[in-house]
This record gives structure tokens, sequence and C-alpha cells, in this order.
């Protein structure tokens, strides 16, 4: 064996046990009790520490162009700031272009991805931007065939569907062995909303959550649940936010379908008063919040809490999306000088470094389990995206992607002194975490020694997702 990591508690969705974990070749070779070393055997003592499977953030746009600008994580950047929160692999999203094939959009993605250099291991979900035409439709299928399995549609944004291409691309996606996603808010009220709000006056950041508020969301997510059972197909409901939303996954899983969802750290940590005055304490503005969805009112985030706890809510990523201060600036002044307001200010918030340490603090302090907070972020991602063949668990025959962490290790965020992004603020600023990775390994190679990254850029290699057919809620 290459590497032996002895003495620790292994976690896993199902359980925690104390075990040592061998690797050998970048894969989990063996898992026991009193495990022997060979001669070149590295030994790393994890007493007193966990053993975890590395997160995987099924959610990220690393270098996407958006808002009139481009997320200032790229491909390098963003993943190396992942390995160092005890993520190992990043699903990141591929916008496809109007009359451009899916699978073209794929291959123009991940050149940018592998000349950038990512620092673990990666897939897509391909972001849907045109099903108007058949052959459009139909390059989901040559996607599949190379490996990608999961599709994005958004029933908001200009370049989002309408129902019936929605519909259309469940049932293709349902023949075909893939996923489809949802960004759920109802674009016409929102548009609808924003026009009323502008012809006021209403400017600033808060109406940015005005015009996409609970009602926005909850109403998409109720119609989509119903477009997925119409279809005949599994959905995964993206970055829910709201406890309409929650509702219609329960009640339809509750029914026996396969509807899933998605969370982010923002919605169960934030809510929507930081878009009256940000955190200025943290030099947060209210404008540095604003990502679509925006964050929610205190039931919704109960509900989200208590949907991660009843299984309705089925996986944590972060929709990590940054964007400057000075970007973040154009809901003041836009870049041609002209004033700026909410709908102007690029929509992301940073937060791919910080998904790991945040729920296992808050399992460690006692919210959930940390099984469960295993299960979310690693063994369901792994399960929903079709990558469970090779990861998501620490189990003999998988990829070595593994965090060491220690429960007693306190950590408080300072993007300057110890985040590891391109990015110049973090909504994450002055958090303090409980417990926190001390080493992460991709593949069996240290990458995050508890301070920096110590891999290489290009270490990251593309994981291929096997077709994914789901017939019920139980996968
Ligand atoms: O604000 C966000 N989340 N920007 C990225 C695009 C999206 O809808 O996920
Ligand atoms: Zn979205
Ligand atoms: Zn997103």
């Amino acid at each position: 064996m290459d590497l032996l990591i002895k003495g620790g508690t292994v976690v896993t969705a199902k359980a925690s046990f104390k075990a040592d974990v061998a690797v050998k070749n970048g894969k989990i070779s063996a898992i026991g009790t009193n495990l022997k070393p060979g001669k070149k055997t590295e030994v790393v003592d994890a007493k007193g520490k966990m053993i975890l499977p590395g997160a995987i953030d099924g959610h990220t746009h690393l270098a996407m162009p958006f808002g009139g600008t481009i997320a200032t994580d790229d491909y390098h950047t963003g993943t190396r700031a992942a390995a160092c929160g005890g993520t190992t692999t990043v699903f990141d999203f591929v916008l496809q272009g109007v009359g451009e094939p899916m699978d073209a959009a794929l291959a123009r993605r991940d050149a940018i991805c592998k000349e950038q250099g990512p620092a673990i291991d990666y897939s897509y979900h391909i972001g849907v931007g045109d099903v108007t035409t058949p052959e459009m439709l139909a390059s989901m299928d040559e996607c599949v065939k190379q490996g990608i399995t999961s599709f994005k549609v958004f029933m908001v944004y200009d370049f989002g569907v309408d129902d019936g291409q929605f519909y259309e691309t469940l049932q293709h996606a349902a023949k075909i062995g893939a996923l489809v996603g949802v960004h759920a808010e109802n674009k016409h009220v929102n548009d609808s909303l924003i026009k009323k709000c502008l012809a006021e006056g209403k400017t600033e950041a808060w109406w940015h959550y005005v015009t996409k508020n609970e009602d926005v969301a909850g109403e998409a997510c109720v119609r989509a649940v119903n477009l997925a059972k119409m279809a005949g197909a599994s959905l995964y409901i993206v970055h829910l936010d709201n406890e309409q939303g929650v509702k219609a996954v329960a009640d339809a899983r509750a029914e026996g379908y396969p509807i899933f969802a998605e969370t982010c750290p923002q919605y169960l940590s934030l809510t929507k008063d930081v878009y009256k005055n940000g955190i200025p304490e943290n030099g947060l503005r209210a404008r540095d919040f604003v990502c679509s969805p925006p964050m929610k009112g205190k039931a919704s985030q109960d509900a989200l809490w208590n949907g991660i706890k009843t299984g309705a809510v089925s996986t944590l990523a972060t929709d990590h999306c940054p964007f400057l201060q000075s970007e973040k600036d154009w809901g003041i002044t836009k870049k041609d000088g002209t004033p700026g307001n909410f709908t102007t200010i690029p929509n992301g918030c940073a937060g791919i470094e910080n998904m790991y340490p945040y729920i296992l603090s808050e399992a460690n302090k006692g919210r959930i389990s940390f099984e469960k907070a295993v299960e979310i972020s690693a063994t369901n991602p792994a399960k929903l995206f079709g990558i469970d063949y090779c990861k998501g668990a620490i189990e003999v025959g998988l990829d070595a992607d593994i965090v060491i962490y220690d429960p007693k290790k306190k950590f408080v965020v300072k993007n300057a002194e110890n985040q590891h992004g391109a990015l110049d603020h973090t909504v994450w600023e002055n958090v303090e975490f409980k417990g926190y990775p001390v080493a992460t390994y991709s593949r069996g190679k240290l990458v995050f020694d508890g301070k920096d990254y110590v891999g290489q850029a290009g270490d990251g290699q593309f994981v291929k997702c096997k077709k994914v057919k789901f017939k019920s809620p139980e996968f």
C-alpha cells in the first residue's frame, strides 16, 4: 500500500466506526483495524480525527460568462479553493449557446477547463440554452455517450426554456438515462415585479429579493414537479431555497415520484435580511449577497433544514459563482457609467471552499449527524449524478478522495488570510466553524495540508458519469 491513515473514525452515510484506511494506486484498498504498513507506506496518524469522503460539489460556475462579465474563479483557482475546503470533485455548468449542439458546448468548455488546470476531479452538467429544434434536443444523446448524464434547464433568465421545452427535455432525458435539474423561478412574475419596482424608483438590492420572493420561487417549484410527473421523468431542483418548494418535493416523494432537491449553505445560514444592509462589520454590502435565487425568510430556512432531516433535500452544493466587489457595484453605477439598479448586479456569490466546513461544523454542533452531512455532501451527489462507481464514500475500490477532519479545530474565515480562491471578498467572512479539514487527498495524493493547496494545476481528471434512471425517490 502507498498510504495508511491510521486510528481515525471513518464516517459513511450510514455509520461511523474506528478504522484504518489503506490506499494503493489512488484507490481505497482496505479498511480495517490494525492494518500493517509496508516498507514504503506513508503512515498518517488520524487519532482523534475523522476520515471522510471528499465532498462532491454538484453546482459550480467556474470562469462562466454571466451578468456582463466572467465569474472570477477559473477552473484552477476555483478547484484549488474547493480542495482546501475538503471538496474533491466539482460539477461545473456548461452553458449551451443558441444553435450550438450540447456536445459542441461541452467540448468548448472542456478545452478551457483543461487549459486552466483543474486541481481536483471534475465533471459537468449541461445548462440547456436551446432545445427549439429536434437536432438541439437530440444533442443530449451525444453528451450522455461522452459521460455527461445531467442537464439543467432555467425557468427564468433570457436564455431559459418555456414549459413546453422543459416538458420535452424531461421526456427526452427519461428516454436516454439522464437527469434534468431545474432553476425554478417564475420568469413572467419576476419580470412584472421588476418593471413595477423600477418604475417606482426602487433600485436597491432589497428589491432583488422582493422580485424573486418565496412565491415566485415556490410556484415554479410546484410547476416543475408537475411537469416531471406528467413527463414520467425524474427531476432535480437545484439551489432550493423556499418552503413551498420543499413541500412540493416532499409530497411528490411521498407519492413515490423520483423527485430530488439540492440546497446550498447560503440558504441554510443566511436570510433575506442580508439585502437590507449587508453585514457592514464584515465589509459586506447588500449587493454582495445578490445571487439567484436570493436568500429567503426564516420559515423557508427552517423548512430546508427540516427537508435535510426528512430526506426531501438530498444534496448540498454551493452554486459558487463569484464576482468582484467592483462588479457588484454595477448595481449602483453600470459599466457604462449610467445609474445601475438591482438587476444590473452580476448574480452569484462564493462558497466553494466553505460548503463542507459549514455543514460539518453544523453536524459538530449537533444540528444534524455527521453521517447525514456526508450523505448530502458526498454520497447522494455521487449516486444522483452517476459517479458512485468511483466516488462519494469511504469504500474499498473507490477513489481515495479522502478528507481528514479535526472536530476540535476552530477556524474563522478571513478571505485575505486563509481562503484560496481568486475573489476579493466572501459572504463567509468572519464566520466561525467548529472543526475543520486538516488534509484533503485526491485519488490518494495530498492536495491540502491543513494550511495550503499542495497539489498541481492539472491534477484533476474528468470523471465520466454513468446513465441514471430513478424509478422512485429511493436511490
Ligand atoms: O446567482 C447565481 N446563482 N448565479 C449563477 C446562475 C444560476 O442560476 O445558478
Ligand atoms: Zn440557477
Ligand atoms: Zn447556479
